[in-house]
């Protein structure tokens, strides 16, 4: 199986990585800035071939499969480029940053016979599985996420695409939050309304999106989750996630976690879970993709599951204050996609 990448900043090295440990090959990278190619072909391999554009790989190499690390606004255009070949994709978060990116999606999703993944890898943490398993089969009455980081002008500064509506689509929600958001819809269920303020207090003039967004979701059932997230802290706190099911209160604070008033531990008193960053998620999502690959099975966060977080974003920054009806912008962005 031969594997590629588009895009090698920041997150690129975790793919690679991950590709590697799940026994795949590297084969063809791409950026516009041919800077990026020397940490590539350090981790790659001399054989991994190198492209400024993205398009010429797809038709040069007999691609199996394409992660797409790229800035937002580019992931809905590189899917689809992929897609029309019949490549799978692995895209980076978020699927996509607008509902006309999102209807252009389904449509390629639906007529092609290759599958698109999204890298959620949060859902895919040790811990988090533990509260999974936890809460099967019990209905959660309320919830509440937490992500209160650093994020400063030099961060934004660092990449043009930072902090922009056009290519980021948001702020801290869209791009540091989503991940917590997603584990909320998880656990929760796609919610019937949200009401949601957000605001750029300590960053403006660097940035023209939200440096801090609140949510409060009404679910199916009545109860409601609630998420808080900023990036204008100085210093960044492990994210908080707190569930609350008829029976079962669970608190999770990095990958620590209290269930009913009680550390979740080993018989040795250490934390049972041990440290979970950014890596182990992916490693543990990538290597469940490519099983599902090639045992032809459907992976858990495809197209329809991604878009949910995508959709649960897009009506809070709609909302303004003002009570928005999840159903209303599903048909949104179904009616985004007809007028095209
Ligand atoms: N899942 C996670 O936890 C996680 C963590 C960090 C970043 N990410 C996501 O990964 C993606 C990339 O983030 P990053 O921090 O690595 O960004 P980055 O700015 O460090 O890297 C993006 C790279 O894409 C390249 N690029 C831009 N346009 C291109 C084009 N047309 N063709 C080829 N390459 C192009 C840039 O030159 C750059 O090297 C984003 O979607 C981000 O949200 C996810």
């Amino acid at each position: 199986m031969r594997a590629a990448i588009i895009g090698l900043g920041a997150i690129s090295p975790l793919h690679i990585n991950a590709i590697q440990s799940a026994g795949w090959q590297v084969v063809a990278a791409c950026d516009t800035d041919a800077a990026r190619f020397e940490r590539a072909i350090k981790m790659a391999g001399p054989s991994c071939s190198m492209y400024a554009n993205y398009k010429e790989m797809l038709d040069r190499e007999q691609l199996d499969v394409v992660h797409i690390c790229t800035p937002h606004y580019l992931h809905a255009e590189m899917i689809c480029e992929c897609l029309d070949r019949n490549i799978h994709v692995l895209c980076e978060k978020p699927v996509a940053i607008n509902a006309v990116q999102l209807g252009l999606i389904e449509e390629h999703v639906r007529r092609t016979k290759a599958r698109l993944a999204v890298c959620q890898q949060n859902r895919f943490n040790a811990s988090v599985r533990y509260l999974k398993e936890l809460f099967r089969g019990q209905e959660i009455l309320a919830a509440s996420g937490t992500l209160c980081w650093q994020r400063d002008a030099s961060y934004y500064n660092s990449a043009q695409w930072r902090g922009t509506l056009l290519q980021e689509g948001g702020g801290v929600m869209i791009n540091q939050a989503l991940h917590t958001l997603d584990l909320l819809q998880w656990f929760c269920g796609m919610p019937r309304t949200v009401i949601g303020h957000g605001a750029n207090d300590t960053l403006r003039g660097v940035i023209d999106v939200e440096e801090s967004q609140f949510g409060v979701f009404t679910m199916q059932n009545g109860g409601r989750f609630v998420i808080q997230a900023t990036n204008a802290c100085s210093h960044s706190f492990p994210v908080t996630v707190m569930l609350r099911s008829a029976n079962t209160e669970a608190v999770l604070i990095g990958d620590h976690m209290i269930v009913n008033g009680t550390f979740v531990t080993r018989s040795d008193g250490h934390p049972l879970f041990g440290k979970e960053e950014w890596g182990v998620g992916h490693i543990n999502l990538v290597r469940e993709y490519y099983a599902c690959l090639r045992e032809g099975k459907k992976f858990p966060i495809d197209f329809y599951e991604a878009r949910k977080v995508v959709e649960l974003i897009l009506a809070l920054y709609a909302s303004q204050g003002k009570e928005v009806s999840i159903r209303a912008m599903e048909a949104n962005c179904k009616a985004a996609l007809s007028v095209r």
